[in-house]
Order: C-alpha cells, then sequence, then structure tokens
C-alpha cells in the first residue's frame, strides 16, 4: 500500500538570523524567556517503534535514517555544548531515538561533565541494566525512564517491538543501585490503549518508596506520523483526580522555574508524581529549551518546522565565538509557543518528528 504520510527530519534550514556580535548580560528570546536547558539528541535511531512515536509502517526497513557522515561527531557535540554552557545553560538533556543505542555513549558524557551543567539522560530503559554503571562512572547525574505500562501485553504492544516490561524494570533498578536516581519514569498516556493502567502505575511506584517519580504524559502531536487526534488525550487533571481519590494528593511547588512536569505530592507522605499538561495546560511562557538535533541543526521549538543548520558551521571552521553569536542570536529572535496556539489544524501540520528532535 502506499505512504501517505511522509516523515520529515529536518525542513529546508529557516532563514538565517543575521549574528551580530552578543556583548553578553542575559540572553533572552523576543518573550523574555532564559536559555537554560539544552536537549540533544544523539541519535535518530530506536530499538523500539513506539506507536505514538515511531509507527513501524514508517519507520519501516525501507526508512532512511541519517548516515554516520551527517552525524555530528562527540567531539562537535561537546565542543558546541561548551559554547551553549558559556551562554548560561545551566542543563543537559541527553535524548535520541534511544540514545543507548549510539555506540561508546559513556565517552561522550565524559566530554560532557567538565562542562558542570546538570547531565542528564532519557531513555526506553531497554539497555539501561547493562550501560548504568558505566553511565555514572563517565559522569552521569540522572537518568529519565520511558515506561507506558506495566501490563506486559499492553507495554509489548505500545513498544510494537516486543520487548519485556520485565527488561525495563532491571534498568531502572540497576540505574537506582548505579547512583542515577532519583529515576523519573515516564509513562505516555493514550486514551483507550493504556489509561485503564494509570492508578497501578501510580501505586507501584508509590509503593517502591524514594528512588523513583512516577510521571504521567499528556500524549502530544508531535511529528506528522502519529495520527494524533485530540480524543487520544487523557487530560493531566483527570489523571490527578484518578489517583488522589485512591490516595489523596496535594500540589508542591516546582523544583525550578520552568520545569515541564506539575509536581503532585501524596498527603501521607509517601514521595510525589509528575503530570506534564503541554497539551491542555501548555507552559510555553516558561520554556527555556534549546534542542540540538542528531545531526546539528538547533530548533527553538518541539513543534518547529524547521530548524538552523550549526554543523556547516562547525564543520565550515567557524570560531567558538561565530558559534557563540549564531546561537545568541537563533534565541534572541525565538517567538514560538506553539502548545498556546494549537488547534486541531495545526496538529496536522508537518513538523519535525520526535525521534529526530528528541522529544
Ligand atoms: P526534568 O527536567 O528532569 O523533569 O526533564 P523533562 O521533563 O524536561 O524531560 P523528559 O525527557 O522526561 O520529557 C518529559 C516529557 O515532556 C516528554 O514527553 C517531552 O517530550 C516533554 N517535553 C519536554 N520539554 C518540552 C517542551 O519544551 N515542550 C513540550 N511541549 N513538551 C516537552
Ligand atoms: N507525546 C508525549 N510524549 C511523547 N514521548 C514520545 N512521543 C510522545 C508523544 N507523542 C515521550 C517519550 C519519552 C519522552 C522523551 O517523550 O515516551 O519519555
Ligand atoms: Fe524510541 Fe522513545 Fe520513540 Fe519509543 S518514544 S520509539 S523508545 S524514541
Ligand atoms: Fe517550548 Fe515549543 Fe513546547 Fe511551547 S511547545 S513549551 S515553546 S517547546
Amino acid at each position: 500500500m502506499a505512504k501517505t504520510i511522509i516523515p520529515i527530519r529536518a525542513q529546508g534550514a529557516l532563514a538565517p538570523v543575521r549574528a551580530a556580535p552578543f556583548t553578553g548580560g542575559t540572553l533572552a528570546d523576543t518573550r523574555g524567556r532564559r536559555m537554560h536547558d539544552l536537549r540533544i539528541s544523539v541519535t535518530d535511531r530506536c530499538n523500539f517503534r513506539c506507536v505514538y512515536c515511531m509507527p513501524r509502517e514508517v519507520f519501516d526497513a525501507s526508512y532512511r535514517f541519517l548516515p554516520h557522515g551527517a552525524i555530528l561527531s562527540f567531539e562537535e557535540i561537546a565542543r558546541l555544548a561548551r559554547v551553549f554552557v558559556g551562554l548560561g545553560v545551566q542543563k543537559i538533556r541527553l535524548t535520541g531515538g534511544e540514545p543507548l543505542v549510539r555506540r561508546d555513549l559513556p565517552r561522550l558524557i565524559e566530554l560532557l561533565a567538565p562542562l558542570g551543567a546538570e547531565l542528564t539522560l532519557t531513555t526506553n530503559g531497554s539497555l539501561l541494566a547493562r550501560h548504568a554503571r558505566a553511565l555514572k562512572a563517565a559522569g552521569l547525574h540522572r537518568v529519565t525512564v520511558s515506561l507506558d505500562s506495566l501490563d506486559d501485553a499492553t507495554f509489548r504492544a505500545m513498544n510494537d517491538a516486543d520487548f519485556p516490561v520485565a527488561k525495563v524494570l532491571e534498568g531502572i533498578e540497576a540505574a537506582r543501585e548505579a547512583g542515577l536516581g532519583p529515576v523519573k519514569v515516564n509513562m505516555v498516556v493514550k486514551r483507550g490503549v493504556n489509561d485503564g493502567e494509570i492508578e497501578r502505575m501510580a501505586d507501584f511506584w508509590r509503593a517502591k518508596g524514594a528512588g523513583t517519580i512516577a510521571r504521567f504524559i499528556e500524549y502530544m502531536d508531535v511529528g506528522s506520523t502519529n495520527g494524533w487526534r485530540t480524543d487520544d488525550v487523557v487530560p493531566s487533571a483527570e489523571i490527578v483526580r484518578r489517583i488522589s481519590a485512591r490516595w489523596p494528593l496535594e500540589p508542591a511547588d516546582a523544583n525550578y522555574e520552568g520545569e515541564v512536569a506539575e509536581r503532585w505530592r501524596y498527603k501521607d507522605g509517601a514521595g510525589e508524581i509528575g503530570v506534564i499538561s503541554s497539551v491542555t495546560q501548555a507552559f510555553c511562557s516558561s520554556c527555556t529549551r534549546m534542542r540540538l538535533s542528531t545531526e546539528g541543526a538547533l530548533y527553538t521549538c518541539l513543534f518547529a518546522q524547521g530548524g538552523h543548520d550549526l554543523k556547516a558551521l562547525v564543520r565550515g571552521g567557524a570560531s567558538d565565538e561565530a558559534l557563540r553569536n549564531e546561537i545568541a542570536a537563533v534565541w534572541q529572535a525565538r517567538e514560538d509557543r506553539y502548545s498556546e496556539i494549537r488547534t486541531a489544524q495545526t496538529a496536522k501540520g508537518r513538523k519535525v518528528e520526535m525521534s529526530y528532535i528528541g522529544g
């Protein structure tokens, strides 16, 4: 059958930003937001085919992933990261695809650790049991693991790679033991698919005690391949209401300004949960995240239609000063607030794929 959906990676480069020298001071975008976090996608590949992210009918054997030469090397990533940190970035998160399918990832972490930013990783957990200790030894601070269901049949169907829950649980345990906690466990909730398991997920991590935090994510219209519909979204308010009916919850303060997850703690002191409400309660007004794609394009929004090609500058011999000016200019020109203006119509637009930009 002919494919009707065409996945996109980067669209053509956006109009170049005229990079005037950045003279220092607070770097802010057009809406006064600072640049605080950098999310770096280290590969567009993944060993899962989650139905909401890399549907198998699109990401099949004929799908052309980025060739090796198009991908930023660890040295190139580390050089750029240093420039970002010099511009005020305090948190670096490695993502993918699945970051642990990139060979020798601890070596990248060794290069990034000396920069002094908080260093974290979002993973599907499948390879974590094998790598947790090496990641910690290399200087990684924390991991976040995606786990959409504790029911084996549901989980296998959602990852569409027949991958069992037990292995991900092993990975989470290994991360905790290696000192990479507290481990945040992300569950993307899709109505009619895994929403029946919200309470079970909350109960499971609540019973485990400190060391893990369950987080519930509203299913988003990222990319153009997952066939997102408003009806698939379970609003966070409903999630909080359901968990609270069992174990009463109360709101907790954010850990830092611009935190994506809203925190709720159990009134009886048994820990906390987080909800991420990009659809029903957009958080664009405090969005401090810059994204660097696997092939070195800069994206100022998860829902962007295009990126700014930094790789061309890096490989064209640009100085650190020129990179700094370019990044600052891209941030200063930033206007994004996609989630605030989302409609059924915008959701159908062509946007960059999640597996390419890293969530
Ligand atoms: P912490 O700071 O450790 O809490 O990490 P995080 O929540 O920023 O990172 P994680 O990779 O766990 O992402 C959680 C969910 O939030 C994923 O579904 C992301 O796609 C989503 N997310 C992260 N940043 C943004 C953002 O800027 N905009 C939107 N709309 N969603 C985001
Ligand atoms: N909506 C919400 N979250 C998503 N993720 C992947 N695709 C989506 C989507 N369409 C999550 C992953 C991972 C994080 C980086 O983003 O499960 O936890
Ligand atoms: Fe892979 Fe994560 Fe996308 Fe699932 S959500 S296909 S694990 S990148
Ligand atoms: Fe930031 Fe774009 Fe997400 Fe809004 S939709 S929070 S601007 S990444």
